[in-house]
């Protein structure tokens, strides 16, 4: 990551353009992931540039699994090819593997390091080391996993191999937990269940399919019989929507915006969003354009159509944790949004809701958090002012979105954060504005 940076938002009026965001994050560690444990050579295009799909390409370097990265044309992810060691085939590590601030590629690969008869020791930067990693190491020792940690955060060291299939439900919404509990259940004989009571977003399960795993699903329950060799798959990954949340939620709150974003990604369990954007009033138009994907993507057009206020409760946030910094950043933009039942928030790459409502206060909002949400108010117009990022990528972002109402410039301290999802983000916002001309 870039030294400590800050950006200046200068106030914009309206934004306008069509936008292609970064490939998938969540969706790109798990192609590299299955690579990894297919037979075979797997090529993954327009692979997500962020940092944090990174960490997850050095951890599996790591682990002896041979990656070739080539750059595509502009405005396009790198390709990957991978050639697959296949299950239980990793190499033991020669030293500590790294995850920096991916919590995905932290507890993703835990799952899958834990059906390995070697120990291996993942760390992370000082975010995800005090971030909680009880709830995976809860299911794998339950599968027969040996892990070590700091009193349930990392570094943890897992000492794997031996897995027995488990019948798990998991007590917090989490695909996380659930894609750990996958993954080691695909390389332990006989079937391993998971069970969710909220729905979380499916790309373990959709891609499993795809590298050619015996996975079923019956309503909110996953079913994997283990053991099944994966073969390599040759996949594309589509635009990452919790990055295109961030330019959504700027033409749903500036008068006069249109945003068009082509080859998204439109899997259900991520576009609750753009629901919500149509409840606060925007105009949004969606085309599923490619079938016969892993997932479903095509257009998604944006325009300001009035902004009304917004209720969110726990029935519809684990559809969009990772968009209610955007659209509590919307809602500074004149409007108000109420959230509850978003307790996770405080355990994400910052306590999102403390940080939160410190950000867009200095900005001007009236702002006021609860232990399980936060509330906030807009005024006609922001003071502006400085806003730190503590070390959040989609804070970083948020509070951007903020600014662009405020009635003078203000500053995003920590703004380099934004390189962990979306390292063009600065760019993409001078053009979307009008700014770089
Ligand atoms: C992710 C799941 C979510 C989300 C994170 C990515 C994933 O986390 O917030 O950004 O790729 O599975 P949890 O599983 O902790 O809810």
């Amino acid at each position: 990551m870039p030294a400590v940076s800050e950006a200046v938002i200068r106030p914009a009026a309206r934004i306008q353009g069509s936008i292609r965001v970064p490939g998938d994050k969540s969706i790109s560690h798990r192609y590299a992931l299955l690579s990894a444990l297919a037979r075979g050579r797997s090529t993954i295009r327009n692979y997500s540039t962020g940092a944090d799909c990174g960490s997850t390409l050095a951890c599996l370097r790591g682990l002896g699994v041979d990656i070739d990265v080539t750059a595509a044309a502009a405005g396009e992810g790198p390709t990957l090819r991978i050639v697959g060691r296949g299950l239980r085939g990793l190499h033991t590590p020669s030293g500590e593997l790294d995850a920096g601030n991916s919590g995905t590629t932290l507890r993703l690969l835990s799952g899958i390091v834990a059906a390995h008869p070697f120990s291996t020791t993942i760390t992370g930067d000082e975010s995800l080391r005090r971030r909680p990693m009880g709830r995976i190491i809860e299911p794998l020792t339950a599968m027969g996993a040996r892990i070590g940690s700091l009193e349930g955060r990392a570094p943890l060291t897992i000492d794997g191999g031996g897995l027995h299939p488990i019948d798990y439900s998991v007590p917090v919404p989490s695909a996380q937990v659930k894609s750990a509990v996958l993954l080691a259940g695909i390389q332990a004989p006989g079937v391993t269940s998971v069970r969710e009571t909220v729905p979380t977003r499916d790309h373990t399960e959709l891609a499993l399919r795809v590298f050619g795993a015996d996975v079923s699903r019956e309503g909110l329950a996953v079913f994997v019989r283990g053991e099944t060799p994966l073969s390599a798959a040759e996949l594309t990954v589509p635009g990452d929507v919790s990055s295109a949340t961030f330019w959504a939620v700027l033409a749903a709150a500036l008068p006069g915006s249109d945003v068009e974003f082509v080859d998204l990604g439109l899997n259900p369990t991520r576009t609750a969003l753009f629901d919500v954007l149509e409840e606060a009033g925007a105009r949004v138009e969606r085309a599923v354009e490619t079938h016969g994907h892993a997932e479903p993507r095509g257009r998604v057009r944006v325009r300001h159509g009035g902004l009304r206020p917004l209720t969110l409760g726990a029935s519809t946030v684990p559809l969009l944790i990772d968009e209610l910094p955007a659209l509590a950043a919307m809602a500074t933009h004149g409007a108000e949004i109420h959230v509850t039942g978003a307790g996770e928030l405080r355990v994400k790459e910052s306590d999102r809701i403390t940080a939160l409502v410190n950000g867009l206060r200095a900005l001007g909002a009236e702002a006021e958090e609860f232990p399980d949400g936060f509330h906030i108010r807009g005024r006609a117009r922001l003071t502006g002012g400085t806003a730190d990022a503590a070390g959040d990528h989609r804070l970083a972002m948020a509070f951007a979105v903020a600014a662009l109402g405020g009635r003078a410039p203000s500053l995003i301290r920590g703004a380099q954060a934004v390189s962990v999802s979306y390292p063009g983000f600065f760019e993409t916002l001078a053009s979307l504005t009008g700014a770089d001309g």
